[in-house]
């Protein structure tokens, strides 16, 4: 089947500060969004790209698609979201047309993922693995904590060992028949879920980690569009 990349960009972006939702928000002159996009249509296996938009900003994010250059050899689609990254990639899913057999899903919140990372996953996914997640090794140390009252200080529950543990990017790959029960399971027991490997994870069907690429970072707090504008910059030197 072909594949599609479903990018969810309905969040507000709250962490980063006041002004625009986050996907709008301009990365060396660019909306990361469009970035995001990009990201995704660079990758020749990509054939359809699905903007998961704020549930009354679809026409905007339509007219933000139309007046950027965007490869011609994919389709582009609008869909309304929901109120949680979850409900907005679901909404995003059940919008797939049926000849798609491997999903992609991808913050637009990560505008620089390089293309190799992409086909890799794709790669993974059409070998034959039903859910691939790049990651990275870790620089700090995790603890677990028993969270507590803001301000206090919280005590540590345990230290798990830093070498089995990795930070993981998106995009995240998928069979799609995979994806779509997991989000359909998932979402009449309104669990939370912070990405989708871990929704499939959940059915008991086996995720595997590729290598993921330092440039897939999230822009998430102010210090990241710092990072991200130099990385930029070095790109166009
Ligand atoms: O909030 P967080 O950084 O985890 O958001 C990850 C991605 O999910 C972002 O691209 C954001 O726009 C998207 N999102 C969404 N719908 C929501 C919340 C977040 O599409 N309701």
């Amino acid at each position: 089947g072909r594949t599609a990349a479903v990018i969810p960009a309905a969040g507000r972006g709250v962490r980063l500060g006041p002004g625009a939702p986050k996907a709008l928000r301009a990365l060396g002159g660019t909306p990361m969004l469009i970035h995001a996009v990009r990201a995704m249509a660079a990758s020749r296996a990509v054939s359809l790209v699905v903007v998961v938009a704020p549930q009354d900003g679809a026409p905007e994010v339509k007219n933000l698609l139309d007046a950027h250059s965007l490869p011609e050899r994919t389709d582009y689609l609008v869909v309304p979201g929901g109120d949680t990254r979850q409900q907005s990639v679901h909404a995003g899913l059940e919008a797939l047309p049926g000849t798609i057999g491997t999903v992609l899903v991808h913050d637009a919140a990560r505008p620089l993922v390089p293309v190799d990372t992409v086909d890799a996953v794709i790669a993974a996914v059409r070998d034959g693995a039903p859910a691939v997640v790049p990651a990275l090794s870790l620089a700090d140390t995790v603890k677990e904590v028993e969270p507590g009252e803001k301000g206090l200080p919280e005590p540590v529950v345990a230290t798990p060992e830093r070498a089995r543990l990795r930070a993981v990017q998106t995009p995240q790959g998928f069979d799609r028949d995979t994806l779509l029960r997991a989000h359909r399971t998932v979402a009449v027991s309104g669990d939370g879920a912070t990405d989708d490997a871990g929704m499939v994870e959940r059915l008991g069907t086996p995720v595997v980690v590729v290598p993921g690429h330092e440039e897939a970072f999230k822009v998430t707090r102010p210090i990241d569009l710092v990072l991200a504008e130099a990385v930029l910059a070095r790109r166009r030197a």
